[in-house]
């Protein structure tokens, strides 16, 4: 097994990384002193490969398990759900010391998160992540939220107690769902560690095919980043920001497609490449490094543009409303280098000008 340390003081964790560990959650979860009911959230997908065998680990262990499925949909990180999920809780009669154990994607997680961190101020919340994004991102840090309007509007900072993951979870995702995943991970080599984006590289074919001993090593090397970068900057008031490369411009894809027509990780790497282009366009990244990026997303099968019939104009108004612009100036996170990033302020004109360009350019 291995372990990835998350560093917040009182609020320090541990991230789990084990082949077969998803059939010992509940004795995780009963080493941390839990014990009575506990509430077991996941969807119909994941809830149907595996939510027996963490019931009966966490039976094993003594506790009372209620299993909630919710749909499997983005739809589904909603306040309507979040309700759901309390009512159900009340009835079940959750105190404040009942485990609230996530098993799914990021979906999963965002929403449970964000119900345990809210029912009765709080519940002990443990990530069981399942696919690949939630593996390597969104179950390490602790944002929780749900959709509003706009993608993840309601949220707040929530750190689960232990993050336990089992990679071969992995062999049962959807293909287009590892792929997407690899978007999230080629950011971490993107924004922080030139030789890991070299390892992504090099060893693409053995991670494509799900090669256990690459597989783990991305997803350790991911959470380790992206622990670091946490526990700099919990509350993502300055550091934290980097993690969001390739996100201004990937929540907007995502919000043109109404969240249903591009996977959240696939617009991340789209949106990675586009940060590089206009990189390239301000003079602060060489087209070399570009060249790189952008190979490295095809690699992996990923989008490298801004897909054909998508409206700029749509993609700014989208922008200007991202909860980190300020003063009417739109944040960019833009790479300088393999490993470097900067942050850059832009005026909306300035990036729907830029946009423009770019797409002239994958027309050209
Ligand atoms: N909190 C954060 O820091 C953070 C960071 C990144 C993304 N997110 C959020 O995460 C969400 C995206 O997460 P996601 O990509 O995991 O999507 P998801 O949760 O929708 O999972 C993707 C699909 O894979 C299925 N699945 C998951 N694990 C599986 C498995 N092992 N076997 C078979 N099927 C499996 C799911 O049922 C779903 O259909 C978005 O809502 C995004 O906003 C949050
Ligand atoms: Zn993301």
């Amino acid at each position: 097994m291995r372990v990835v340390e998350v560093n917040l003081g009182k609020r320090s964790y541990q991230i789990f990384v084990e082949r077969g560990s998803i059939e010992h959650v509940g004795r995780c979860v009963a080493d941390y002193g839990f014990r009575g009911r506990c509430f077991l959230i996941t969807n119909e997908t994941v809830g149907q490969i595996y939510a027996r065998l963490v019931e009966q680990s966490l039976a094993e262990e003594g506790f009372t398990v209620k299993t909630i499925e919710v749909e499997d949909s983005e739809r589904v990180k909603s306040l309507s759900a979040v309700e759901h999920l309390y009512r159900e809780a009340y009835n079940f009669g959750l105190d404040r010391s009942s485990p609230v154990i996530a098993l799914g994607g990021g979906v999963v997680g965002d929403l449970s998160g964000f119900m345990a961190a809210t029912y009765m101020r709080g519940l002990p919340f443990f990530q069981v992540p399942t696919s690949l994004l939630a593996q390597v991102d969104s179950s390490v840090g602790g944002k929780v939220a749900v959709n509003y309007f706009v993608k993840n509007l309601i949220g707040c900072f929530y750190q689960p107690r232990a993050v336990i993951i089992d990679p071969a979870t992995l062999d049962s995702l959807p293909a287009r769902e590892f792929r997407a995943g690899m978007g999230e991970v080629i950011k971490y080599g993107v924004i922080w560690d030139a030789e890991f984006f070299g390892f992504l590289d090099t060893n693409s074919d053995k991670i494509k095919n799900l090669d256990p001993v690459s597989v783990e090593k991305i997803i350790c090397r991911a959470c380790e980043i992206k622990s670091e970068i946490v526990s700099r900057d919990e509350m993502d008031y300055g550091i934290r920001g980097i993690l969001n490369l390739g996100h201004t411009f990937g929540h907007a894809l995502e919000a043109a497609g109404g969240f249903e027509g591009i996977k959240h990780g696939e617009a991340v790497a789209a949106g990675i490449c586009i940060a590089a282009r206009i990189s390239v366009m301000l003079g602060l990244l060489s087209e070399k490094d570009e060249a790189s990026i952008k190979g490295l997303v095809k690699k992996y099968g990923l989008p490298f543009s801004i897909p054909g019939k998508i409206n700029c104009d749509y993609l700014v108004e989208v922008m200007t409303k991202d909860k980190k612009n300020k003063g009417g100036l739109i944040s960019v996170i833009l790479p300088t280098t393999i490993g470097r990033v900067e942050y850059i302020e832009l005026k909306p004109e300035e990036i729907g000008h830029l946009l423009r360009k770019t797409m002239f350019l994958n027309e050209g």
